[in-house]
């Protein structure tokens, strides 16, 4: 294990994707358990198929806010989120959609993909949340349908939470990429500006990803047992001598 020391470093950011919240029973999109092999996208997530058939997206949708609804996060969120309580400039850029670092404390998160717990309208622009699972009506009061603000296959990330990522990207000094596949642009890219502010970059991974030769530490295993052997490397053990 490397002696890394999250207390070495004034800017941290997490940066997640699905294998963060694999532990807690969300099933990730690739590999083993892969939800795009059972769901395909351009019949359930995507704007096209909202246009022909919104009714089976929402299915779609709501069946995932059930599932995530019974999940709890995780230890490695919950690791997180105590670092962020325990010091600033620890901030959490994730491509989840399940609210789970949220849930686990953590304050200071972007979502880049969007929130299943969110709606928008695209009429009226009406915009809400909610955590009903299922969400019940999926009608605006203006007649539309509500869509999932969620960034599905073909759309455009919202420009203000790109540039707020990249700027906490560029101003970071440690950079903790957890459970991505690095296989969708522009989220996959955005350790590269953490690379260039001079950060220090560990991805966490239970594999190589096709971006692992950008990493400074690779170190594989699951998000919860690597980010408590970090968290502890922190610690010193009792009757330690300070040096
Ligand atoms: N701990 C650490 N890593 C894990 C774990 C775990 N317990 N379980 C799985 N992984 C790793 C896998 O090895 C894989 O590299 O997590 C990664 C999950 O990859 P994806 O399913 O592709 O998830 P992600 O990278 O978040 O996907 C990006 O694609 O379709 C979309 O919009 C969706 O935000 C998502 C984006």
């Amino acid at each position: 294990m490397t002696t890394l020391r999250f207390s070495d470093f004034a800017n941290v950011v997490f940066f997640t994707g699905a294998g963060m919240s694999a532990e807690s029973g969300v099933p990730t999109y690739r590999g083993r358990g892969g939800i795009w092999k059972e769901y395909d996208y351009e019949t359930y997530a995507c704007q096209t198929a909202f246009d022909r058939d919104p009714r089976r997206v929402w299915e779609f949708h709501n069946y995932r806010r059930g599932l995530v609804a019974g999940c709890e996060p995780n230890a490695g969120h919950r690791l997180i989120a105590q670092l962020e309580r325990e010091r600033p400039g620890v901030v959490v850029v994730t491509q989840n959609i399940d609210g789970l670092h949220q849930r686990a404390g953590s304050r200071n998160v972007f979502e880049l993909h969007g929130s299943l717990w969110r709606t928008r309208c695209e009429r009226c622009g009406k915009r809400e949340a909610s955590d009903d699972a299922p969400l019940a009506d999926v009608h605006c009061p203006c007649g539309a349908f509500k869509r999932p603000d969620i960034v599905w296959f073909g759309d455009m990330l919202s420009s203000d939470l790109l540039r707020a990522a990249s700027e906490a990207m560029s101003h970071a000094d440690l950079l903790v990429a957890i459970g991505t596949s690095a296989s969708v642009y522009p989220a996959a890219e955005l350790p590269r500006l953490a690379q260039r502010a001079g950060a220090v970059l560990v991805e966490i991974n239970l594999e190589d990803t096709p971006l692992s030769d950008l990493y400074d530490h690779r170190l594989r295993g699951t998000a919860s047992a690597i980010l408590a052997e970090l968290c502890d490397a922190a610690t010193p053990a009792p009757g330690s001598a300070p040096h």
